[in-house]
């Protein structure tokens, strides 16, 4: 006679198939993944301070052999949360669109239907992007990378390097405008599905959401403005 108590990974399978446990697992994984950005932003505006090699140190510090395990543990970390991400986020459209053949849109809302319809291939587009960094800044493949001795890369002449060729920093700043629009509607959608939607906050969490969105691709962007406006120089 089989047991009719469903097990808990039989739990989690079915919270999973429908679209609330997608929903849930594209929240969690966004937050890691902004939380990603938002530190690795910070990282990046060390490139003005007045101590030219501060950015530098603070790579060292990152590839230092002694940090390896929590490096890779990182990077493993982020990757998995990517591809959750994009799994249940192609999962989820394939659900929607075949539950709901005819698209709808709120009138009121222009700017997050836009962002809404963009995010099947501003996700897509980014995860390219990110490829793309990776082989510019991290294995040197696009352009060669200067280092100031073994683990020590020269992160500030690489990114100054990187965006003194105008199609590089121009493909930068066209995918740190999709991140923008990405992470408004990506941020506003994990409040509605972690419940935090009270038409009281809405208000507030779309701000949030905005404002948030906004500062992240403005500090990327302004790094190669300012290389090509030559106030960074090697
Ligand atoms: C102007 C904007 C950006 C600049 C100047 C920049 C700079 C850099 C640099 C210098 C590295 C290599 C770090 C090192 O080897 O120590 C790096 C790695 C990386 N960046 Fe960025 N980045 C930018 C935007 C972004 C954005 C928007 C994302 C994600 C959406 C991103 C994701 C990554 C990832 C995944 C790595 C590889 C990290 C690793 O090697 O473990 N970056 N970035």
């Amino acid at each position: 006679m089989s047991s009719a108590v469903a097990s808990p990974l039989d739990k989690a399978v079915g919270f999973y198939q429908a679209p609330i446990g997608k929903k849930a697992v594209m929240a969690v994984t966004g937050v890691i993944l902004f939380g990603y950005v938002v530190a690795h932003l910070l990282g990046n505006l060390q490139i003005y301070s007045a101590d030219r090699q501060q950015i530098n140190q603070y790579a060292a510090f990152l590839h230092d052999p002694s940090h390896a395990g929590f490096l890779w543990g990182a990077r493993t970390f982020l990757l998995a949360a990517v591809l959750l991400h994009m799994v249940a986020a192609t999962q989820l459209w394939i659900q929607n669109r075949s539950a709901r053949p005819v698209r709808y849109v709120k009138k009121d809302d222009v700017p997050t239907a836009y962002a809404a319809r963009t995010m099947i291939w501003s996700g897509p587009i980014i995860a390219a992007f990110v490829v793309f960094h990776v082989l510019h800044l991290t294995a040197g493949t696009v352009l060669p990378l200067q280092e100031l001795g073994p683990n020590r890369p020269d992160v500030r002449a690489n990114v100054i390097a990187g965006f003194q060729h105008p199609a590089v920093a121009g493909f930068y700043v066209l995918a740190m405008l999709l991140l923008c629009l990405h992470l408004y509607h990506g941020v506003w959608s994990m409040f509605q599905s972690v419940g935090v939607s009270h038409p009281r906050y809405t208000i507030w969490l779309k701000r949030f959401a905005a404002l948030s969105a906004l500062l992240i691709a403005l500090g990327n962007i302004s790094i190669p403005v300012a290389v090509l406006a030559g106030l960074l120089t090697n």
